[in-house]
């Protein structure tokens, strides 16, 4: 493909009125899509940073030697018509959704095990017709370019585990939404593990600098732009990597022009960070301790029987949790807001006995709290400014949680105790209800944590069209 093609190229919105229907959580400042005919590419990133070429960094070499895959220059009719076979699908499947929207009714060969349904949801329909429709179609190439530990690998324990769990699930997982030949896929994954570039490579006794970091990105998205004939043909817009590291925007914002359509799957989402809720995905921290796949699920009270009001347990990591520690810390009876817990107290049974949950942002946005709160029943109290919250094309977390911005810390228990005891036990209710969407399974289920991720990536596949 030559560079001219480029200049005309239009990715244009598939159905504005779909991607109403199912990101409808943007403010005004991020109303009008951003794949539209207006802003999309009209030329190819600036010659300059594509031309030089891409210089492996010392200690990662990228090669295809670990590949089986062979690039075969297959005829370009071949090819083309694959191309056509998937966008026709694609194009069956938007209007599968809307037809189940507006019918209120979902079309499925399968039995359907989980019907979602309730004010959680933006769409329920629009939801569950997508989610069928990703699980009848969907498939993401695994680029083979790499070799671990930085690529193909990430951590599997601890707050950024969502990163390792997933590159893991695709390519060791058997998954069925692994694809076997690049032309068969929807979306490509750049299996960087941004958290294990961090740890191998940043040595703060040397220096301080990311350079380093930058360059091990930068440097694989060339090799993989130049190499291969799917980033050029969309830009990069159906390529994605994910990475739970606090880091990560910053390691993968090297060349913005370059990367202005990769899909970022984040738990740093900070939308003064320059995070885009049309194009990236929020996805939640979760922490996956030694034994377990998640939190633990303590059986926990329902209703009005939980004898904490409030609860918060952490350091005064950041900004928020400062202004949190310095209005409430041992002050009430009710709100209990602690730095540090005595060791003969659990964290997660203080959760599971709490009608509220404070989950403020640490040095970054995202809290792992959040999924601890979910898993134990307890209502979130989202403390944040600026955060995009995980999976919001599709889940309403006015509908189930509260959010607190910085500047109303003081008025915490104002806030908390002006909610009914009737809305509470709605809340609560509620909170169970979107418990499955935030359980790491492996392997993976349908509507759980992994396939919400995987569909935030489909449902911005499903509003991309690419010219055939
Ligand atoms: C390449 O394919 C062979 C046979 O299918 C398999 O045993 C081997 O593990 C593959 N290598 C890689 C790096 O995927
Ligand atoms: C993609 O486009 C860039 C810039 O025009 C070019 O340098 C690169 O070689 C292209 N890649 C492929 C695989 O054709
Ligand atoms: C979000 O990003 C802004 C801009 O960089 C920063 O000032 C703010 O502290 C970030 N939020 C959090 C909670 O870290
Ligand atoms: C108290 O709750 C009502 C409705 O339940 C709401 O309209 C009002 O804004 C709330 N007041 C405060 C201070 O949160």
């Amino acid at each position: 493909m030559k560079q001219s093609n480029f200049v005309n190229m239009k990715l244009s919105l598939a159905h504005a009125l779909l991607l109403l229907i199912l990101l409808v959580f943007f403010d005004e400042h991020h109303s009008s899509p951003n794949l539209n005919s207006k802003n999309a590419p009209s030329s190819f990133v600036d010659a300059t940073s594509l031309a030089a070429s891409p210089s492996p960094s010392l200690s990662m070499e990228f090669s295809a030697a670990s590949s089986n895959f062979t690039l075969n220059l297959s005829p370009q009719k071949k090819e083309k018509k694959k191309k056509k076979r998937i966008e026709e699908g694609l194009a069956k499947s938007r209007a599968a959704i809307r037809e189940a929207v507006r019918w209120k009714k979902y079309a499925s060969d399968n039995e359907e095990t989980f019907i979602p349904r309730g004010a959680v949801y933006r769409n329920a329909f629009a939801f569950h017709q997508s989610h069928i429709e990703m699980e009848k179609t969907f498939k993401v190439w695994v680029y083979r370019e790499g070799e671990t530990p930085l690529v193909h690998m990430g951590p599997m324990k601890d707050i950024y585990s969502i990163e390792g769990q997933f590159v893991d699930e695709i390519e060791r997982g058997m998954s069925p939404f692994a694809a076997s030949h690049p032309e068969k896929a929807h979306v490509f994954l750049l299996p960087v593990s941004i958290a294990n570039v961090v740890h191998y490579l940043y040595q703060p006794l040397v220096t301080y600098s990311r350079e380093q970091l930058h360059k091990v990105f930068l440097d694989y998205v060339n090799v993989v732009a130049h190499k291969y004939p799917y980033w050029n043909r969309s830009l990069g817009a159906d390529h994605f990597f994910v990475s739970c590291h606090d880091w990560a925007p910053d390691v993968s914002g090297s060349n913005p022009e370059l990367m202005k359509n990769l899909i970022r799957v984040l738990c740093n989402a900070n939308t003064t960070e320059g995070f885009n809720p049309q194009r990236d995905v929020s996805i939640p921290e979760i922490n996956i301790p030694r034994d377990h796949l998640g939190p633990p699920r303590l059986s926990s009270s329902f209703g009005h029987d939980r004898p904490i009001f409030a609860f918060f347990a952490g350091g005064s990591h950041g900004y928020i949790r400062r202004i949190l520690l310095q209005h409430w810390k041992e002050k009430d009876e009710e709100l209990q807001v602690h730095e540090y817990l005595a060791n003969n107290k659990d964290y997660f049974k203080l959760m599971a006995k709490s009608r509220f949950c404070l989950c403020p942002s640490g040095y970054e946005v995202a809290s792992p709290r959040v999924v601890a709160a979910i898993n134990l029943g307890c209502i979130p109290v989202i403390i944040s400014d600026d955060y995009a919250l995980p999976f919001s094309d599709v889940l309403d977390w006015s509908k189930f949680t509260i959010h607190v911005p910085s500047k109303k810390i003081p008025e915490i228990k104002t806030i908390l105790k002006n909610v009914s005891s009737k809305r509470y036990l709605v809340l609560q209710k509620r909170v169970l209800q979107v418990q499955r969407h935030f359980i790491l399974n492996r392997p993976s289920q349908p509507f759980d944590m992994l396939r919400m991720l995987l569909h935030s990536v489909w449902l911005r596949r499903l509003n991309l069209r690419l010219p055939l």
